[in-house]
Order: C-alpha cells, then sequence, then structure tokens
C-alpha cells in the first residue's frame, strides 16, 4: 500500500511539474550553466535545501555529514555524492524520501568536481 501511494505522489508530482512553463524546468540541459562552478554561490545551495535536514552536523544520519566545504568533500572524493544523486545501482538513492534532484543541479555538482571540487 505504501508504495501504491509513494508511485501516487510521484505521477501527480509529474504531471504539475509538467503543466507549469518555467522555462528553466521545461528545458533544464539548455539552461543550465556548469562552467565555474563555485561552491558557496552553486554548490552550498543545493546540498543546504535538500540534504542539510538529513546530513548537517547536529542530524548526520547513517554518520554522514555534509556540512560544509570538508564534510560534502570528502564524499565528493570517494565517488558516494554523485552516486546517491545520480540513483546509481549499489548506491542508496538521495535525497532519501524524496525526488530526485534536477537534473541541472546533478550537472554543476558533476561539474564542479570536474572542475577540481574547489573550495571557492
Ligand atoms: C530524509 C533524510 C535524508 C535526506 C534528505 C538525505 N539523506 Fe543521505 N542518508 C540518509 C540516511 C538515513 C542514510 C544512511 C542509510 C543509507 O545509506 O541509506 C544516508 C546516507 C547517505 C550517504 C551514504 C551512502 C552510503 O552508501 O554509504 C550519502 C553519500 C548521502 N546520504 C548523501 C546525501 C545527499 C547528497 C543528500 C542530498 C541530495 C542526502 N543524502 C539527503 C538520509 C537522508
Amino acid at each position: 500500500m505504501k508504495n501504491i501511494q509513494l508511485i501516487l505522489i510521484i505521477v501527480i508530482l509529474f504531471l504539475v511539474g509538467c503543466s507549469t512553463d518555467v522555462e528553466e524546468e521545461l528545458y533544464p540541459s539548455i539552461e543550465c550553466q556548469t562552467a565555474e562552478m563555485s561552491y558557496t554561490a552553486d554548490i552550498l545551495p543545493i546540498i543546504e535545501s535538500n540534504c542539510y535536514q538529513c546530513h548537517d552536523a547536529a542530524n548526520n544520519f547513517g554518520g554522514i555529514t555534509l556540512e560544509g566545504y570538508e564534510g560534502l568533500k570528502t564524499f565528493a572524493d570517494n565517488g558516494l555524492l554523485v552516486g546517491t544523486i545520480r540513483h546509481e545501482s549499489g548506491f542508496s538513492f538521495m535525497p532519501q524520501g524524496a525526488p530526485q534532484l534536477l537534473s541541472c543541479e546533478i550537472e554543476k555538482i558533476e561539474a564542479w568536481i570536474e572542475q577540481g571540487t574547489k573550495d571557492n
């Protein structure tokens, strides 16, 4: 029963999402800016609003804290950050119990790592 309710919620959210005409949501790959990613300006806001409720220093669920640059860098370096947000097989799917991050948010995080995981 729980699964059916979850699937229904996801379908409804998907339909609602498709009926809005926000350009950024309709054309994420066209609108997505991934050049010269900044930890503070681009990456931190995504992690703060999607992950800190379970993974800040106070609520470090699963012993995982993503708070601050050093906290996040550890999981960027060991591959768990990208594996969990991309929902790759063999990884826990994050954010847990919530829809996957927008593809543009995932692209920004990957670009930040490719650009050297800078503390900027
Ligand atoms: C509602 C709570 C919740 C949210 C929100 C959440 N997580 Fe988690 N996360 C957990 C729990 C609980 C675990 C430990 C159990 C597990 O691995 O599933 C975990 C584990 C992890 C792990 C370790 C996985 C492993 O295989 O060792 C990573 C990395 C992670 N989360 C990243 C994230 C990221 C990145 C976000 C935001 C995009 C996020 N989490 C959002 C609850 C959450």
